[in-house]
Order: C-alpha cells, then sequence, then structure tokens
C-alpha cells in the first residue's frame, strides 16, 4: 500500500500486478501519466446517505455508508462527478473503455458528465438482485437492481469486446443468461456471498461475480485496470484472479486495510 501525499509522479511497471493507493482520488489520479490504463471501473459514492432508512437481515437500519457518501447538493455533486471523470478520461488509453456502476441517486449525474466530456457510451447494463431486501415503508416500489454504464473513450476509438465468450461462456450464477444466445443487457446477480465478506463488511461491496464478468468483457490478459473508489477492492481482486494488473485508489484507510487482507488470501 502507497501513501500519496509525498510522492509526485505515479508509475506502474509491467512486473507489478496489484498496488494500493491511500488518498482522495482527485488528488491520486493527477499524479498518473496520461493513457496509462485499458479498463477503468468505478464505484463513486452514492451520495444517498441522507439520514433515511433500509431493512437489512429483516431489521430497520441506516442508509448512511460514511461521511464519503454524503451529498453536498445537486450541483456540487455534479462538480465532483466532472472532476473525476475528467482525469479518468486522460488517464485511460485510447482504446480502453470505463465501466461506472451506481444507483438513480448517482449514474444520471455520471452517464451526463460521461457524454459531455466526449465519451462514446456503449450500453447500460441492468444488474438486477434477485435477493434484493425488502422496501420497509410500503410506499414505493422495491429497489432491485443497480445500473452500470459502459463507455468508451470517445466516438472514433476501437474497443476490445470478448463477445464470443459472454454468448458461449458458462455462466451458471445467472439464472436470465441462457447458453449459446447473446448476453443480454440484463444481469441477475445476486449480493456478494458471506464468504466474500469473511474478512469484513464493506457498505457497499459488489459481487466478485460480477466484476469477473465485467474484467473478461472488456480487458485481455495483462492488462491494466484502474478502480479510483476500490472501496474492498472486488474489481482488484477479480483482476488478479484473471491475470490482469490493478491498481486501486480509496480515501479510507479501513478499507484499503480491508483489501489488503482480500488480496493475502488469493
Ligand atoms: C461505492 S464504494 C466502492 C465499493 C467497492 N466497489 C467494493 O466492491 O468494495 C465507494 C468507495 O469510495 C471511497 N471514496 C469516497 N470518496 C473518495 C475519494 N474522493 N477518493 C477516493 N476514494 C473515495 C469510499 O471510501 C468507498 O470505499
Amino acid at each position: 500500500m502507497i501513501y500519496t501525499k509525498n510522492v509526485n509522479k505515479l508509475i506502474f511497471s509491467n512486473e507489478e500486478k496489484y498496488k494500493l493507493y491511500l488518498g482522495d482520488c482527485l488528488e491520486v489520479l493527477k499524479k498518473f501519466d496520461e493513457n496509462t490504463f485499458d479498463c477503468i471501473f468505478a464505484d463513486p459514492p452514492y451520495l444517498l446517505s441522507n439520514n433515511g432508512f433500509t431493512c437489512y437481515s429483516g431489521k430497520r437500519a441506516s442508509v448512511n455508508k460514511g461521511k464519503w457518501d454524503i451529498s453536498s447538493g445537486i450541483e456540487k455533486d455534479f462538480e465532483f462527478h466532472k472532476k473525476w471523470l475528467g482525469e479518468c478520461k486522460r488517464v485511460l488509453k485510447p482504446a480502453g473503455t470505463i465501466w461506472i456502476s451506481g444507483t438513480y441517486h448517482s449514474i444520471y449525474l455520471c452517464g451526463c458528465v460521461l457524454q459531455l466530456l466526449g465519451f462514446q457510451l456503449l450500453n447500460d447494463i441492468c444488474w438486477f438482485k434477485p435477493n434484493a431486501p425488502p422496501n420497509i415503508s410500503c410506499r414505493y416500489f422495491t429497489s432491485s437492481h443497480e445500473t452500470l454504464i459502459w463507455a468508451k473513450k470517445d466516438k472514433k476509438s476501437r474497443h476490445y469486446f470478448n463477445y464470443t465468450l459472454m454468448k458461449n461462456g458458462i455462466w451458471l450464477e445467472d439464472k436470465l443468461k441462457k447458453p449459446k444466445m447473446q448476453m443480454r443487457s440484463v444481469w441477475a446477480l445476486t449480493s456478494p456471498k458471506k464468504d466474500e465478506k469473511q474478512f469484513g463488511k464493506h457498505p457497499t461491496q459488489k459481487p466478485i461475480d460480477l466484476l469477473k464478468r465485467i474484467i473478461l468483457a472488456s480487458t485481455k490478459e495483462g492488462d491494466l485496470v484502474l478502480d479510483p473508489f476500490c472501496g474492498s477492492s472486488t474489481a482488484g481482486i477479480a483482476a488478479y484472479m484473471l491475470n490482469r494488473r490493478f491498481v486501486g485508489i480509496d480515501i479510507e484507510r479501513k478499507y484499503i486495510d480491508l483489501s489488503v487482507k482480500r488480496f493475502r488470501m488469493l
């Protein structure tokens, strides 16, 4: 793990496979050269921690995730997304692609910023969670999906897509995927399983199956993957398992520590 405060320029050699930076990604990203990464997966703060309630293990629980998830109002949130996505565009290779995961609290702002910055949208994926918790207020529909946007650097760039594997691979964990049929944009994948949380909990941890699919679809072996909001580093664990290289950034020391624990068990 590297603290970035005293480092001016960040370089990632071909031999390095997994590196974590503790710091604010708005600062850390500036230290990388342009055109460094083959793929970016970003799961930015949802900015939904507004003292509301949800249901967790059948009980009423706060939706608050941490200080990092508090909204500063729509205009400032928009500026925040513009800043980190601007840096992502700079450090992404010309043929690279970016994935952003979010709920309605964040994903529309991110989608708008992506287009303003000249990215070209490729897909919006509905990640359907068959085991989503019930809605305790009973005043609106039960949230049971997140949206993932997949975009390439600009209109003209040629991106990589492992079409054959997505179509013909074995995807038993997904009840909606039919064998030998094209993979559709609705993916049914459950929330992280118990053993994925054996080293501690991250409040918005993504399932490893989701990240494996993303990495397999859009990168080749040896490619360099960036996650600027890595949390427990699900993207990094999937990347490493699939022989890709990984750089993760998180502002909270406890999540970097959790990422290290998860990595050590690989
Ligand atoms: C939605 S969570 C990511 C969860 C992750 N995908 C996982 O599977 O564990 C967002 C993460 O971004 C981190 N974060 C928030 N603001 C940040 C910033 N400005 N720079 C870097 N990390 C930040 C939070 O600490 C949190 O762990």
